[in-house]
């Protein structure tokens, strides 16, 4: 059997399935990568722009590129690679999508079990009385905008320096520590605690399964490594392996 046939009967198999995915995943929508050929980290310096001390010294400007990544994702759909993991949530018993993503495209897509280890560019948090709340508002009317407590409010997604959610991090860890097959897909894999997962699961004794354009330091610990587009790669894995 090809690698392809191979990983296309673990996916169909697995009764416990978990999946990680990153900004690969989404960059067939149009939402720009950040590591890598356009990757925003070669634009931008992440800590003027993703870091607590940033927005303590500039929230105008934080917000205005959180605003623009917003209206950029606003224009973006979920693409085949998106969908085509919709369809393995329908078909496994038991299955976990973590993302590091806060584009909010697997939720769109209508992935319905999503850990998103980063938070979300959607969900807005009070500085000051830390009330959450969901904003879809593009572009937002007020920069930096403001809680009716008076306090800034901040993207809700992580930054760098800052703790992943707890409760997150520990299902993430938790559903990988059970899956008999693990997808990651369109990752760096060099971000902690995001790039644990993956050694967790083949640990614990899971197939690892690797989507991405280009090799990774996961790809020689993979059972099988695919390199292209996941949302060509994707459907493929995916459409005949179907277990009714
Ligand atoms: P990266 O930008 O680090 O990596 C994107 C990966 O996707 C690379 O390995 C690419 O080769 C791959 N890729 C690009 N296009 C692809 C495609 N069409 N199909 C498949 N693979 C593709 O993004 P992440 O690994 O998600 O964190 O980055 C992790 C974290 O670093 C992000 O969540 C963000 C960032 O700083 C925070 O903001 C906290």
């Amino acid at each position: 059997m090809t690698d392809l046939e191979n990983a296309r009967r673990w996916l169909a198999e697995a009764g416990r399935l978990c999946v990680l995915t990153g900004a690969g995943i989404s960059a067939e929508s149009g939402v720009p990568v950040f590591r890598g050929p356009g990757g925003l980290w070669r634009q931008y310096r992440a800590e003027e722009l993703a870091t607590p001390e940033a927005f303590a010294s500039d929230p105008r400007l934080v917000w205005e590129w959180y605003d623009w990544r917003r209206s950029v994702v606003a224009r973006a759909e979920p693409n085949a690679g998106h969908l085509a993991l919709v369809e393995l949530e329908r078909r496994a018993a038991d299955f976990t999508l973590i993302t590091q993503n806060v584009d909010g495209l697997h939720e769109r897509a209508g992935s319905r079990r999503v850990l998103k280890l980063h938070g979300d560019l959607w969900t807005l948090r009070c500085t000051g009385c830390g009330a959450e709340s969901e904003n879809r508002a593009v572009p937002l009317p007020e920069i930096p905008p403001r809680c009716e407590c008076g306090a800034l409010l901040r993207p809700g997604v992580v930054w760098f320096g800052e703790a992943l959610p707890a409760d997150v991090l520990e299902a993430a860890f938790s559903a990988a520590g059970r899956a008999e097959v693990f997808l990651v897909v369109g990752t760096s894999a060099v971000v902690q605690p995001a790039a644990s997962l993956p050694l967790a699961a083949k640990q614990a004794g899971a197939r690892l399964i690797e989507v991405n354009l280009e090799p990774t330091p996961l790809s020689a610990l993979a059972e099988a490594s695919f390199h292209g587009p996941a949302g060509e790669l994707l459907p493929q894995l995916v459409e005949a392996g179907v277990r009714q």
